[in-house]
Order: structure tokens, then sequence, then C-alpha cells
């Protein structure tokens, strides 16, 4: 009895299976109009209705609504009001964690993406980066609440702040977390970049293996073969003093030194593409030793109208203000400098010399962020010295080399490098 009962409902449901494909496109309408209301209740949820169907508009309100009172349902049930979640002071360490995630990018927001990480950098770098870095921002905000955070990332003022964070669907919860985080994180400070096998340690080694062979080649001889002791000694003492002398050599000198500069200023933007001589603001390059670095004052001459920058926004600019406000000069990190011992004057070079600036420090109108380029070794003041001519038709030789110019001038002599007037005289570069 139940065996075919059994049998029969089976034979039903083949019979149903069979007949189904007939059954498809009332069924699939019947899904197509659920879907739909899904549908729009998404799109109307996350375009706040901008773009109204142009069909079906009476099941899309239905969705709308529906959505909307749950929505609110839902908060009114598990949620507290904004203000009350800004005012949180004290967090588990799993929701700190979360903050740290949502910095970084890594938690998961459905469909959004964002990482704070990708602009403010949490690790120093060696490059210019026009954003402000992660522990500037943070810095910033510690005194701050977690409101003020939301404003600058829901309601940002200003073109490029509004360009930089506009699309974050953050919650008060989220904000209010990763403001947590940034105020950790201001305390710990940045990261510095994994170090790098240095010369160091490769010295230390080569030093521990060659006294390994030496104490062995006189007191232990566990090595039978004399012969690969020396073959280590030797090796490894050419490289020890190789290191040595290439470091003696380099000591002091600061070739492809680019520090961090207090006001992320690019001479880029400045000397190449708003074509401002550099005299403008080097302005005594002509006329004195040194050429200076010039002070607020002069950056204020157009920072005074240009309180935006294209890359940084307010950020930087805001830096020279706040710095002429407060009175306080702003402290570059110095990148060019010769020993005391030695004299050298710009004016010299620049005028009587007439060297372009880029001779000696480099494509200095495209970078963006300057580095140490001549090594300002003596050779390299030398080499120059013996290699360039002096310039006869200039009027100061005229005067002060009149014999050059006379034999010059009759034929016996056809140029004169700056060695030939004393640019290898020792007295003339050391006090
Ligand atoms: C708008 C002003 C301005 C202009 C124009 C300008 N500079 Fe500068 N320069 C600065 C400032 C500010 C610094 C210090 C910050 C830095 O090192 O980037 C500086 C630094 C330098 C340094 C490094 C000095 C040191 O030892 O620290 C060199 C070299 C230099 N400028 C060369 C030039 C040359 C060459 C030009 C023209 C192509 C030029 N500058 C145009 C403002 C300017
Ligand atoms: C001759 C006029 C002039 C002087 C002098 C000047 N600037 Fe500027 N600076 C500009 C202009 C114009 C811009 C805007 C460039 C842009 O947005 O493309 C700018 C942009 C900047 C920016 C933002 C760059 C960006 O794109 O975000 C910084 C930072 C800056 N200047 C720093 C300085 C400092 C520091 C000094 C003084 C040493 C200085 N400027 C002197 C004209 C000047
Ligand atoms: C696309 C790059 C970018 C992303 C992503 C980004 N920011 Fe920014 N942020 C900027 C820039 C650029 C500025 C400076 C704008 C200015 O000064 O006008 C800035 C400024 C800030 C400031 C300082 C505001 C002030 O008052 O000076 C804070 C705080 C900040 N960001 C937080 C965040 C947080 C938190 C996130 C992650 C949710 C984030 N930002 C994501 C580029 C970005
Ligand atoms: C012949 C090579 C040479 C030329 C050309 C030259 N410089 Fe220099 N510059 C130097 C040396 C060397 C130093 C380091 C000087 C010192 O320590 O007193 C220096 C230093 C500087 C500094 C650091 C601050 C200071 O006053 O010493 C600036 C800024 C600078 N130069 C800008 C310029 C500009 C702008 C020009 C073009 C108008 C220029 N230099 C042309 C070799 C040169
Ligand atoms: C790119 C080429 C160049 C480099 C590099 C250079 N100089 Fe010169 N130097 C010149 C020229 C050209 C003159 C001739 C100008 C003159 O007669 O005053 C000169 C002249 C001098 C003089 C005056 C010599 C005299 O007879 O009156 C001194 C001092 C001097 N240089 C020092 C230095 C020092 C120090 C350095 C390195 C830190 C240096 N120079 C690097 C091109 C260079
Ligand atoms: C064109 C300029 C110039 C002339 C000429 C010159 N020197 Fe130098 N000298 C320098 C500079 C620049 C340095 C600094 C190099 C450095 O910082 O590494 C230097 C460094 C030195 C040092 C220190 C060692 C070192 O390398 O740091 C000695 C010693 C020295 N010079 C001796 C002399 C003697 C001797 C003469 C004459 C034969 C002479 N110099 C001519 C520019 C000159």
């Amino acid at each position: 009895m139940c065996k075919y009962f059994t049998a029969g409902i089976i034979k039903i449901l083949l019979l149903t299976l069979l007949l189904s494909p007939a059954f498809v496109p009332c069924t699939a309408g019947i899904f197509k109009t659920q879907d739909t209301i899904k549908v729009s209740i998404k799109d109307t949820g996350n375009l706040q209705g901008s773009d109204t169907g142009k069909n079906q508009v009476p099941v899309k309100q239905e969705g709308t609504d529906t959505m909307n009172t749950t929505e609110v349902q839902d908060s009114v049930v598990t949620s507290l009001p904004d203000s009350v979640i800004y005012k949180k002071t004290d967090f588990t360490a799993e929701e700190l964690i979360r903050g740290e995630r949502l910095f970084y990018g890594l938690a998961y927001l459905g469909d959004k993406e964002f990482s704070c990480v990708i602009c403010h950098n949490t690790t120093v770098s060696d490059t210019l980066n026009w954003n402000p870095d992660a522990f500037e921002i943070s810095k910033k905000y510690f005194d701050k609440s977690a409101e003020d955070l939301s404003k600058v990332l829901l309601n940002p003022l200003g073109a490029k702040m509004q360009l930089v964070h506009k699309d974050l669907q953050l919650s008060a919860e989220d904000i209010t977390l990763m403001k947590a985080f940034m105020n950790k994180f201001a305390t710990m400070g940045m990261k510095q970049p994994k170090p790098i096998i240095t010369n160091l340690l490769l010295l230390i080694l080569a030093f521990v293996l060659f006294l390994i062979s030496f104490t062995d080649l006189i007191i232990k001889k566990i090595f039978k073969n004399r012969r690969l002791n020396l073959l280590i000694l030797s090796i490894t003492g050419v490289f020890i003093i190789w290191i040595l002398v290439v470091n003696a050599i380099a000591f002091g000198r600061s070739t492809g030194f680019s520090p961090d500069q207090p006001i992320k200023f690019s001479h880029a933007v400045h000397a190449g593409q708003n074509k401002t001589d550099c005299i403008y603001c080097h302005y005594t390059a002509k006329t004195s030793k040194t050429a200076g670095i010039p002070a607020g004052s002069i950056c204020n001459n157009c920072h005074f109208l240009v309180r935006n920058g294209t890359r940084s926004g307010n950020t930087e600019i805001a830096k020279i203000i706040a710095a002429l406000d407060s009175n306080k000069a702003v402290e570059w990190v110095r990148l060019y400098k010769v020993p005391d011992f030695v004299f050298f004057s710009h004016a010299q070079h620049v005028s009587a010399g007439e060297i372009a600036c880029e001779d000696c420090h480099g494509d200095v109108k495209n970078t963006d962020r300057l580095s140490h380029v001549p090594d300002l070794s003596m050779g390299w003041c030398i080499d120059c010295h013996k290699t360039r001519k002096v310039n006869l038709s200039n009027e100061y030789y005229q005067r002060y080399y009149a014999e050059h110019v006379r034999l010059f001038n009759e034929g016996k002599i056809d140029s004169v490098m700056i060695a030939g007037i004393g640019g290898k005289d020792c007295g003339k570069c050391h006090y």
C-alpha cells in the first residue's frame, strides 16, 4: 500500500518536471516582478530616487516605502543616535582592530570599497606624496571629536577635499572606530620602511669570517687544507678594505640625500609649471656668496591669494600662513653645503662665470622633491675648472686678465680654462 503511494508521488513529480517548461513563461513572469521589486529597492536606496525608472513606477514606490519603514524600524531597535555614537570613548580590543581595518581598507563594507592608506600613507616614504600622511591627519584631529572627523569625510569643504573624500559612505560607528585607531596612531607615529641589509652587516660578517679563518690558520688548524684558509682570508680581506675605502671617500658626502621638507614645496610646480625665475626666490645668487632660501614673506607674495593647490589642497599652503602668523621661520632642511674650510661663491659662478644653476644642481625645474645631485667633492670642482673655458669676451676678464685676452686675440692660444686663471690654486678655494 505504502509502496504504491510513494510510486504515485514519484510519478506526479516526474510529470510536473516534464511539463515544467510549459509553466516557465508564467513562473518567470512572477519571478521577474519580484526581481524588479528587489532591484528597484536597491536602486532607489542607493541613488535616492534620482534615477526614477521609466517603467513599473507603482511597483517601485511600493518597494521603497516598505524598504524605508523597515530601515527606520531597524535603526530604532538596534542602534543609538549618531550624536551618542560619536561620543563613545572606551573601546574593546575588537573594536580597535575593526577601526584599524577600516582605515587600511580591509574591513568588508559590501560593494563599497575604500582605503585611507592609499592616500594617507602610514610608512615613511622617500618619494613625494602630495596627500598629508596618516600621522599628520591623526595628530591634527587628536583633540577633535569623531563628529568633526565625520564632517571632513561626509560633508567635505574645499575643492580638493570634496574630490578626494567624495562617495565615502561610512556609518557614525565606523567613523568613531576609525577615529579611535587614528588616536592610537597619533601616539605611535609613522612606521619606518623595513631596513635592508646594509654594508655594515656585510662588513661584520666578513670580519667574523676573517677572524675565524685567521685563528684556525694559526691556532686550531681544523682545516687541513691551508689554501682554503688563505682563500677565505684574501677574499674577506679585500672585501673589508674595499668597503672601508668606499665609505671613507663617501664620508661627509651626501649625494642622493633627499630629506622630507616641512612643507611639500615643489620646484616642478613653481620653477617649471609656473615658470617663476630661480632668482625670484633665490635672489642673492647673482650678487652674493650664497643663493639663500626664501623667507615665508616671499611665498606670501603669491600665497596671500593662492590658498589651494591642485595636488595638495589646502593643507601645505596653510603651513606657510601658520608660520607667518606665529612669526616662526619654516625649518627647511639644507641639502648643499661645502665644508667650512672651502670658499665657494655663487656670484662668482652665476654672474662672472655665467654658469646655469642646472649645471651644478641638476634638473631642478622638473623635480618635485629635490635631492643632492653632485657630490661637491674637490674633484668635482677641479674637473669643471680644468675643462670649462673662460668667456674672454666678458668685460671682467678683459680688465683682469688682459694678458690672456691679448694672446687670445693674437691667435696664440685658442682658449683659457678656469684652471688657467687660478682655478686650481689651493688658496682660491681654501681659506
Ligand atoms: C617659489 C620660490 C622658489 C623658486 C622659484 C625656486 N626655488 Fe629653489 N628653493 C626654494 C625653497 C623654498 C627651497 C627649500 C626647500 C627645498 O629644498 O625643496 C629651495 C631649495 C633649493 C635648492 C636646495 C638648497 C639646499 O641646499 O637645501 C636648490 C639647489 C634650489 N632651490 C635651486 C633652485 C633652482 C635652480 C631654481 C630655478 C630653476 C629654483 N631653485 C627656483 C624656493 C624656490
Ligand atoms: C610667484 C608666485 C608664487 C610664489 C612666490 C610661491 N608660490 Fe607656491 N604656488 C604658486 C601657484 C600659482 C600655485 C598653484 C599651483 C597649482 O595649483 O597648480 C602654488 C602652489 C603651491 C603649493 C601647492 C602645490 C599643489 O599643487 O598642491 C605649495 C605647497 C606651495 N605653492 C608652496 C610655496 C612655498 C613654500 C613658497 C615659498 C618658498 C611658495 N609656494 C612661493 C605660486 C607661488
Ligand atoms: C584619494 C585620496 C584620499 C583618500 C582615499 C582619503 N583621503 Fe583624506 N585627504 C586627502 C587629501 C588630498 C587631503 C588634504 C585636502 C586638503 O587639504 O584640501 C585629505 C585630508 C584629510 C584629513 C584632514 C582634514 C583637514 O581638516 O585638514 C583627514 C582627517 C582625512 N583626510 C581623513 C581621511 C580618512 C579617515 C580617510 C579614509 C576613510 C581618507 N581621509 C581617505 C586624500 C584622501
Ligand atoms: C658652480 C656650481 C653652482 C652653480 C652654478 C650654482 N650653485 Fe647653488 N650651490 C653650489 C654649491 C657648491 C653650494 C653649497 C654652498 C655652500 O655650502 O656655501 C650651493 C648651494 C645652493 C643653495 C643652498 C643655500 C645657499 O645659499 O647656499 C641654493 C638655494 C642654491 N645653491 C641655489 C642655486 C641657484 C638658484 C643657482 C642658479 C642661479 C645656483 N645655485 C647655481 C653650487 C652651484
Ligand atoms: C660647472 C663648472 C664649475 C664647477 C662645478 C665649479 N666651478 Fe668654480 N668656477 C667655474 C667658472 C666658470 C669660474 C670662473 C668664474 C670667475 O672667473 O670668477 C669659476 C671660478 C671659481 C673660483 C674663482 C677662481 C678665480 O680665479 O678667481 C673659485 C674660488 C671657485 N670657482 C671655486 C669653486 C669651488 C669651491 C667649487 C666646488 C665646490 C667650484 N668652483 C665648482 C666653474 C665651476
Ligand atoms: C676649485 C676649488 C678647490 C681647489 C682649487 C682646491 N680645493 Fe681642496 N677642496 C675643495 C673642496 C670643495 C673640498 C671639500 C671636499 C669634500 O667635502 O669632500 C676640498 C677638500 C680638500 C681637503 C680635505 C680632504 C677632503 O677631500 O675632504 C684637502 C686636504 C684639500 N682640499 C687640499 C687642497 C690642496 C692642497 C689644494 C691645492 C693643490 C686644493 N685643495 C685646491 C676645493 C678645492
